[in-house]
């Protein structure tokens, strides 16, 4: 089946998130890759715990909140990164093969968009820092909705926009609870599973599991 849109979560999928403490790892010490670990779930738990609240915050006040958090849980991490580590939040390194792979998709003709988390600046940035501001038909961010991934409106703005059926859309991520989400939503979804984890949220499977986003045209 072609696809009328492929469309893909941003952090973690496109952008490294661990990027940010990797630059900075040497002066960060031994706790660097836990650090960024504890960094990045946090900044998911607090989105999941605001969206059952309904008491929303822009992802960027919960990076920063997220990132405060890893530096209590790591007393010994140098609190003089802090803005260094929030800058390079930025402009993070995009996968080796996502512009070249976005581009082949590109040249099908299918639509290709983010759906993310981010707020819109953050992904402005994130775009444009990774050199890929012309690849995208559209930017969807949670912020219209203030409230975030997994409520079923959030992947709803995709198909409302280009006024196509979920099954017409193939959504790509590389966090397994986003894809349970999107599966659950309709959309034919595929599983960057980039860290090589274990799988998760058996009923709600991805059509399709693969290392990193090259393959993803071969799979139709
Ligand atoms: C996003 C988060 C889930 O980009 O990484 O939506």
């Amino acid at each position: 089946m072609a696809y009328a849109a492929y469309v893909f979560d941003a952090y973690g999928t496109l952008f490294d998130v661990h990027a940010a403490v990797r630059k900075h790892s040497e002066k960060l010490g031994p706790d660097a890759n836990e650090f960024s670990m504890v960094w990045r779930q946090k900044q998911l738990e607090y989105s999941w715990v605001r969206a059952l609240m309904h008491r929303y915050k822009d992802f960027w006040e919960l990076t920063e909140q997220a990132l405060d958090t890893a530096y209590a849980l790591y007393p010994s991490a140098d609190k003089a990164l802090r803005d260094d580590l929030l800058n390079a939040y930025w402009t993070l390194d995009c996968y080796p093969e996502v512009p070249e792979v976005l581009t082949r998709l590109k040249s099908t003709g299918a639509k290709l968009a983010i759906l993310s988390n981010g707020s819109p600046a953050m992904l402005e940035a994130a775009i444009k820092g990774a050199g890929l501001t012309d690849v995208f038909d559209e930017v969807f961010s949670v912020d219209d909705l203030k409230t975030y991934k997994t409520d079923e409106r959030v992947y709803e703005l995709v198909t409302t926009h280009f006024r196509i059926y979920p099954e017409a859309v193939s959504f790509q991520s590389s966090n397994r609870w986003d894809i349970a989400g999107a599966t659950a939503f309709g959309f034919r979804t595929v599983w960057m599973n980039r860290a090589g984890l274990p799988d998760e949220y058996p009923d709600l499977a991805p059509a399709a599991v693969l290392n990193d986003l090259t393959g993803l045209q071969a799979l139709g």
